[in-house]
């Protein structure tokens, strides 16, 4: 598998996924109009009233919330909206397999820690109480499994002794926003293939 887009007049299309604060979808729409990430943020998706929502509106970006069964909502959402990438940014479900599968390599996800440690929700909370020295980003593409996908890239933190559990979200969000829409952009106009489960990215994030 290989990826090379081509950087066009137009940029390549993007939809972003949230169930909740959407600090996530923000940055990267800012970085699309920054020019930090040549693409456009097409919709954001969610599938419950959240605050991203208030963001959407904010920013002008279009969104909708996924309707009962969300399933078969967003397969037909996503099959309308063709999107280049679908970003995953905070959305608290699990994709079923057909959704995977008929986007694989095309759907990223973010999580607060380094994976495989502390999968699921609550993260960061789990490697503050854990007592991690070091933790830090995930980003990576979606499988079938909760948070389990080949790794495209990640960003170590120590965690300072005088650190409560609100400092380390705030440094872990701060990664987050920084190399998300970095991520996205080299996935979208670099050069990556897959060996086994390996992200060979041809771009250094940083
Ligand atoms: C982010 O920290 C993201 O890594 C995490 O949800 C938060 C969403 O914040 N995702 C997961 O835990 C996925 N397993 P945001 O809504 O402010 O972007």
């Amino acid at each position: 598998m290989c990826g090379v887009l081509q950087r066009g007049v137009s940029p390549p299309e993007i939809v972003v996924m949230a169930s909740g604060n959407g600090s996530n979808f923000e940055a990267i729409v800012r970085a699309t109009r920054e020019g930090l990430l040549f693409a456009r943020v097409k919709k954001l998706i969610v599938d419950r009233d959240c605050f991203a929502i208030e963001r959407a509106k904010r920013l002008g970006i279009d969104w909708v919330r996924l309707e009962k069964p969300w399933q078969r909502s967003l397969t037909n959402l996503l099959r309308e909206l063709q999107p280049s990438l679908v970003v995953l940014a905070g959305f608290m479900r699990v994709l079923p397999p057909e959704i995977v599968n008929e986007w694989r390599w095309k759907i990223l996800n973010i999580h607060p820690s380094l994976l495989p440690a502390f999968p699921g929700v609550e993260a960061i909370r789990k490697a503050y109480e854990y007592g991690v020295k070091v933790t830090g980003i995930t980003i990576h593409f979606v499988d079938e499994g909760v948070d389990t996908g080949p790794i495209i890239f990640q960003k170590a933190l120590e965690v300072r002794n005088e650190w409560d559990l609100e400092e380390l979200e705030n440094h872990i969000h701060e990664l987050e926003h920084r190399y998300y829409p970095r991520v996205i952009h080299a996935v979208l106009h670099g050069t990556w293939r897959i060996e086994g489960r390996r992200v060979i990215l041809e771009e250094d994030i940083g």
